[in-house]
């Protein structure tokens, strides 16, 4: 389904850059002008070769990373963020609370439970008397969500103990956990097996159609950018063309 045309964007990018200085003299531009709307309930692709700039991409849209220059927006309801211009504080609440980050080696703590994990983004930044109060509800949401990815039974097994796919499932299911409206998913399964790759790949579509969260997702596998709506390429820092699906 393609919302683009009825829909409003969660985000907006103009214009980016984003420029390295390699050895404290030659500047390496990365993100050079990229232009980009990410619409409710809308899937999207990005491929492009090594180098090119995806995973930059996503960090400055995460806010893991701030562009050398351009404007990003994020829209929820009748609420916007217009970065530059926010506090550390706003821009810590987007990164927990608007935006679930999937990556490509999962990033599990192996001393807390599958459960713990995926309750984490919401112990983050609350005080012991807020967590105290919402821990029944977090914790039944994270039984949900791990029913929904397939490990109901494995709440309390440590990370270490499952399979490459099981634990990108814990990761995808602790970056719902906060409902986030955007979803950036940088290679997720760039570490996997085709078997493994293809539940995630469907699992993801499913959790998109289900959930209607926006997901943006960098992939070098054409299975998982087929399943997109729409399918961007990244070439030279920028984006090249789109091709509806
Ligand atoms: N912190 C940094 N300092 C200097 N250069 C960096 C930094 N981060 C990324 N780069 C460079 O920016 C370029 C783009 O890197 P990026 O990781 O975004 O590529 P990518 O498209 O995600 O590649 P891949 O498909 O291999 O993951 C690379 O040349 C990389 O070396
Ligand atoms: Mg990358």
């Amino acid at each position: 389904m393609n919302n683009q045309t009825t829909s409003l964007p969660v985000l907006i990018a103009r214009n980016l850059h984003r420029d390295f200085i390699l050895n404290g003299n030659k500047t390496l531009k990365v993100l050079q002008g990229v232009d980009l709307e990410i619409h409710e309930s809308e899937m999207v692709a990005i491929r492009g070769l090594s180098g090119v700039g995806k995973s930059t991409l996503l960090h400055c849209l995460g806010l893991l990373d701030t562009p050398t220059a351009g404007e990003l927006i994020y829209r929820d309801g009748d609420s916007t963020w217009q970065s530059p211009g926010l506090s550390e504080k706003i821009r810590c609440a987007l990164r927990n609370q608007f935006i679930g980050f999937v990556f490509q080696f999962f990033h599990l703590l192996h001393d807390l439970d599958v459960l713990e994990n995926v309750m984490l983004p919401s112990i983050v930044n609350s005080t012991s008397r807020e967590w105290r109060k919402k821990r029944g509800r977090v914790e039944a949401r994270a039984r949900e969500l791990l029913q929904k990815v397939g490990l109901e039974d494995r709440a309390h097994q440590a990370p270490g103990t499952l399979s490459g796919g099981e634990r990108q499932r814990v990761a995808i299911a602790r970056a719902l956990i906060n409902d986030p409206r955007l979803l950036l998913c940088d290679e997720p399964t760039g570490n996997l097996d085709s078997r493994n790759s293809d539940s995630i790949h469907t699992l993801l579509r499913e959790l998109h159609d289900e959930l209607g969260t926006s997901i943006l997702v960098v992939t070098h596998d054409p299975d998982l950018a087929n399943r997109a709506d729409r399918l961007l390429d990244m070439v030279d820092g920028k984006f090249e063309r789109r091709e509806q699906l």
